[in-house]
């Protein structure tokens, strides 16, 4: 009975539910899914289905004929598709959990934008809840990303959580398990490689993927120009926008800098308003704790410099940014110090 008990506890899990990744994180076991959150639709004679889900469905992403769609269900942190999304969850969770049993509905925390409104809450709690959950809690990406990046989040001491994910950034205080203060932009890795796709399309006349744009900015993008204003030269290949071949330019990082440079300051000017709206004496902790960077939009090279550089304050990045916000969740889930700041509405 308590092996079953336990069993049965044990599918518990916690999801981040990225507008990129959605990262699962199991109750006692840790991460055990990381995939794109991306869903391929095949419509044939007007009935719809899903062909991939996650990683076989991103590879389809810009390559699927008319019968297929490669779907992204969020956007901007929220979920656009809702049915698309349920599909998703529901398609990850029997991933993990394996083809559901009677009575084997497991607990599922997840995580949500903090700046999401009572709609899109209830649009999330509810895809998980027809995903097969039993109960459904939620916790606020930025205090999940403070928790998996282990921020005195229990203490009172101001910090400041920096997570810039693929939809959003969201920049929030944290002090005695509450947000003190948060804003969220609508800015993220998607926007950046927007800015790459257009940049190229402007001064070289060539369409290039937003997947293309993805992996330009992964392996060379960079918040700050170089220090010779070059840096690293790369070829591209797209399509030419004023003869329609395909073709190929090259690009350097002093210009993936410069195309970056709009979605980077947007971010940077929602750190701003963040700290000019901190309480004084929140705002002295964060000289002392500095900012902590989280989401996969951390990685980007001089992210860290160019934030210190214009704040003055010590910038970290956290030890896994891609998986924070799903380890703090897990850890909101198992550890009841946390439970505080789980709610179910
Ligand atoms: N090495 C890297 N350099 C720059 N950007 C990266 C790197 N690795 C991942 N990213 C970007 O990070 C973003 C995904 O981050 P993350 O998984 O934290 O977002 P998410 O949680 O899915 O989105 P959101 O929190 O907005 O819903 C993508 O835009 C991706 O391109
Ligand atoms: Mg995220």
């Amino acid at each position: 009975m308590f092996e079953n008990l336990f069993k049965f506890r044990s599918q518990d899990l916690a999801i981040d539910l990225g507008t990129a990744n959605t990262v699962v994180y199991a109750r006692g076991r840790g991460i055990v899914l990381n995939e794109p959150s991306v869903v391929a639709i095949e419509t044939i004679n007007g009935i719809k289905k899903v062909k991939a889900v996650g990683n076989d469905a991103k590879m389809m992403m810009g390559k699927t004929p008319d019968s297929i769609e490669a779907i992204r269900p969020l956007r901007d942190g929220v979920i656009a598709d809702i049915d698309v999304a349920e599909q998703m969850i529901k398609h990850f969770i029997q991933k993990v959990n394996g083809k559901s049993k009677l009575f084997s509905y497991p607990e599922i925390v997840i995580c949500v934008p903090s700046g999401s409104t009572s709609v899109e809450r209830r649009a999330i709690r509810d895809a998980a809840s027809n995903a097969g959950a039993r109960q459904v809690f939620l916790i606020e990406e930025p205090m999940a990303a403070a928790i998996g990046a282990d921020m005195p989040v229990t203490e009172p001491i101001g910090s400041m959580v920096v997570d810039v994910g693929g939809g959003t950034t969201e920049v929030a205080v944290l002090s005695l398990r509450g947000l003190a203060y948060t804003t969220s932009v609508r800015t993220g890795g998607d926007k950046m490689d927007e800015a790459i796709v257009s940049y190229v399309r402007r001064h070289h006349n060539l369409l290039i993927g937003e997947t293309t744009a993805e992996r330009i900015k992964k392996d060379f993008g960079v918040a700050q120009a170089p220090a010779d204003g070059v840096g690293h030269t790369i070829h591209i290949k797209g399509r030419d926008l004023v003869n329609g071949v395909p073709k190929e330019i090259s690009i350097n990082q002093g210009q993936i800098a410069e195309s970056l440079s709009e979605p980077i300051g947007t971010i940077i000017e929602g750190v701003r308003i963040a700290l000019e709206n901190t309480a004084p004496e929140l705002a002295a902790d964060i000289v002392d704790q500095g900012i902590v960077l989280t989401g996969g939009g951390a990685l980007i090279s001089g992210l860290d410099a160019a934030l210190s550089d214009e704040t003055g304050l010590p910038v970290t990045v956290a030890e896994d940014p891609l998986a924070c916000v799903a380890i703090g969740t897990g850890r909101a889930m198992e550890d009841p110090m946390f439970r505080g700041v789980l709610t179910t509405a």
